[in-house]
């Protein structure tokens, strides 16, 4: 977006923690000390904190690891774009996918409605997350869709544990959790078919370093990559991780569909065997869940018998 150039630009002069003059930001971008300010109180909005210090100027309370494009950028799929700002990684692709072709993807520093599942707001603040997604062409059409998005959890599992993250779980159908907390979500997005062939938009946001001023914002515990390795990450190399991993995934995943993927699935289930309440609109049926089958269905002992869902949201059941 036109608008945000020169808040970019301020900002990759920040990026390196240091302290930075009103007055040499203004010359380096050419415009006055007044307009730097305007800028900066918008970047404040955008959820970073940035000190401003007289006689010093001003520095972000720690160094940011810009997206680039050389660093995420995977050989076997279209260079990704990298977005300042956007709506949604998801609707940026939805919005332009007539032109674009399968395997592109796309970045953002900050996205001004991130979105989630069932509706939720994605808290998305600028330069301390990821926010990627990834436009593809699916044959199989939209019976396969379904089961995409368990495959696509795994994938964002396997590109965490290759960066060294442990004891992560999976959520029915697609959330990623570490020790009880969020870590990681995923949304799909599918536009019009044409000629059988699904188009799926499929969005992952991943917690790297995510401010506790965002606790009220989320209406459940959620962790970040900072708790989970217990130190700073490389956004660059986490991005170009979850690129290979997803192309890895969706190779296989339009080959052979769900099924190779099954095992792997029941490894990492957080609510196998357990009691839980599966909420499908204003219904709930409570049972054991009993894993998935091989659509992707979630599959629940309910009075000894073992019934399959296909949508709903699963949580444990409240003694
Ligand atoms: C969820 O768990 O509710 C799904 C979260 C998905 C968030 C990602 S961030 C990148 C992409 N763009 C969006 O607007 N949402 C997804």
């Amino acid at each position: 977006m036109k608008e945000h150039v020169k808040k970019l630009a301020i900002l990759r002069q920040l990026s390196d923690g240091r302290f930075h003059s009103g007055e040499d930001l203004g010359v380096s971008l050419n415009v006055s000390r007044s307009a730097i300010s305007k800028h900066i109180s918008a970047l404040q909005e955008w959820g970073l904190v940035i000190y401003k210090i007289k006689g010093k100027g001003y520095s972000l309370s720690e160094p940011l690891e810009l997206l680039s494009p050389d660093k995420v950028g995977y050989e076997k799929l279209p260079i990704p774009i990298l977005l300042g700002v956007t709506d949604s990684t998801n609707q940026y692709l939805l919005d332009e996918m007539k032109t674009l072709k399968s395997g592109q993807s796309c970045f953002a520093e900050y996205q001004t409605s991130g979105r989630g599942r069932r509706g939720r707001t994605w808290v998305s603040p600028f330069g301390s997350n990821i926010y990627f997604s990834l436009y593809w062409k699916l044959e199989s059409g939209l019976a396969g869709a379904m089961g995409l998005s368990l495959a696509i959890g795994i994938a964002v599992v396997n590109a965490l544990e290759s960066l060294g993250c442990q004891d992560l779980k999976l959520k029915w159908p697609n959330d990623i959790y570490w020790n009880g907390k969020k870590l990681a979500g995923v949304l799909i997005e599918l536009s019009a078919q044409s000629g059988g062939a699904a188009h799926v938009v499929i969005g992952v946001g991943i917690n790297v370093d995510l401010d506790d001023r965002f606790n009220a914002e989320i209406d459940q515990p959620w962790t970040d990559l900072k708790e989970v390795l217990n130190k700073e990450n490389q956004r660059n190399k986490l991005a170009n991780t979850l690129l290979k991993s997803m192309h890895q995934t969706m190779e296989e995943f339009q080959i052979s569909g769900l099924r190779p993927f099954i095992e792997r699935w029941k490894t990492l289930d957080n609510f196998m065997d357990k009691t839980i309440t599966l909420q499908t609109g204003s219904n709930g049926v409570t049972g054991i869940c009993k894993g998935i089958d091989e659509q992707g269905a979630i599959l629940v002992e309910i009075n000894g018998e073992i019934l399959s869902f296909i949508g709903g949201e699963i949580s444990i059941k409240k003694e």
